[in-house]
């Protein structure tokens, strides 16, 4: 397996790039625009790999993706989860799905909660083994916090309900064991978490497990209570953003 991640520090976003040595196959997951298409064109190129899947985790509301742009310059399959409500074409992702990069298996969890469509892609090196080795988990965990719930929503009961969501999608993820690693899309200061975000890029499920302050809420209630009770105000231009991402007419 290659592995590659592009971060951008202003925005707290990262992006990964997976590949496979003898199929020169690689997955780009939630390209940032404001790293251009074109940077994980060339890097692919320099690692000898070739871009055949490009996949957003959901749909961003905090920043613009480069997945459409991406997909077509790399000639390659635009996947989303089919939940995702864009308005262009792309190939839909389900739960259970699983496609593959030679011997690197991509595995789709669908994982509402921060967004409807949240998706979590557990990896697995079918080289070395069948268990999974690492995790992207997109904004349903973060190292140190969890995506919050708000942004697509405009009711109190609406973002409880996602929040619940949310609770349901972690205690999952909770199931895989504890040395998988974690890779999510946002660190640091990102607007898609709360107050107890790390600036750290990845972590693993047995550290979130033991130290990640929501998931020591157990109780759906609580969990509710505690990500409710200290949200930051939303990124300024969250609708604008999520108009664009989602290819709404007139957004761009
Ligand atoms: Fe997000």
């Amino acid at each position: 397996m290659i592995w590659a991640s592009v971060q951008d520090t202003m925005t707290g976003c990262s992006s990964y790039l997976v590949g496979d040595e003898l199929t020169g196959q690689a997955l780009v997951v939630d390209p940032l625009h404001s790293k251009t298409a074109a940077h994980y064109v060339l890097m692919a190129q320099d690692l000898g790999l070739s871009i055949a899947y490009v996949v957003d985790t959901h749909t961003h509301a905090d920043h613009e993706s480069a997945a459409r742009e991406l997909s077509e310059a790399a000639q390659a399959t635009l996947a989303l989860s089919h939940r995702a409500p864009v308005h262009f074409a792309y190939a839909p992702l389900k739960e259970g799905d699983r496609f593959h990069l030679g011997s690197v298996e991509v595995e789709v969890w669908e994982m509402p909660g921060h967004t409807p469509d949240s998706l979590c892609l557990v990896l697995r090196d079918l080289d070395r083994g069948g268990e999974p080795w690492l995790v992207m988990t997109g904004d349903v965990l973060f190292v140190g916090d969890v995506g919050r719930p708000d942004l697509g929503e405009s009711s109190e009961a609406a973002v409880k309900e996602a929040a619940r969501a949310q609770f349901r999608s972690l205690d999952r993820l909770m199931e895989l064991p504890d040395y998988v690693e974690v890779y999510p899309a946002h660190f640091g200061a990102s607007h898609c978490g709360g107050l107890y975000m790390s600036r750290k890029y990845c972590s693993t499920i047995g550290y979130e497990r033991r130290y990640n302050t929501l998931l020591q809420a157990r109780d759906p209630d609580r969990f509710v209570a505690e990500q409710l009770k200290f949200l930051k105000p939303p990124p300024e231009n969250a609708r604008k953003v999520r108009a664009l991402n989602l290819g709404a007419a007139g957004s761009s």
